[in-house]
């Protein structure tokens, strides 16, 4: 949660698409309040949500935004989050720059 009580990083359960299908895909994603902006509170929350993720054996998690969402892109980046290129993706209707990261990456950086 951010200071505020507004929503903060998070994940989902497996991602349904919004064509219906369920590939068994599990996305991280970070929604602060403009006040909190500015602070490393998505990356800092976002780098604690992986860490427990892959804690409990969460084999890999994915991060996709929207073209345009250069702040959103730049938390991935922080992370250090392996870069899959700028891809078709439902989700986003359209392209979406997009990272994947497994938990052997994560738990050996
Ligand atoms: C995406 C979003 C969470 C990014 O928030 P953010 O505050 O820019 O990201 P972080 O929490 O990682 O903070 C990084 C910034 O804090 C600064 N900062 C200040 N003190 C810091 C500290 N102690 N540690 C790290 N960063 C710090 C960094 O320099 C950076 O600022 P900069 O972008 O001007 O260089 C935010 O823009 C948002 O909620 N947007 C609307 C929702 C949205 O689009 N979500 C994504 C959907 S895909």
């Amino acid at each position: 949660m951010s200071p505020d009580g507004s929503p903060a990083p998070c994940w989902s359960p497996p991602a349904i698409r919004k064509d219906g299908t369920d590939h068994g895909e599990h996305e991280l994603g970070w929604h602060l309040h403009p006040d909190s902006w500015g602070h490393g509170y998505a990356t800092e929350a976002a780098r604690a949500m992986l860490d427990h993720v892959f804690a409990a054996e969460l084999p890999d998690v994915w991060v996709g935004m929207f073209v345009e969402n250069t702040a959103s892109r730049a938390v991935a980046e922080r992370l250090g989050l392996p870069f899959k290129g700028i891809q078709p993706d439902p989700w986003y209707e359209g392209d979406s720059p997009l990272f994947h990261v497994t938990a052997k990456e994560w738990l050996a950086r």
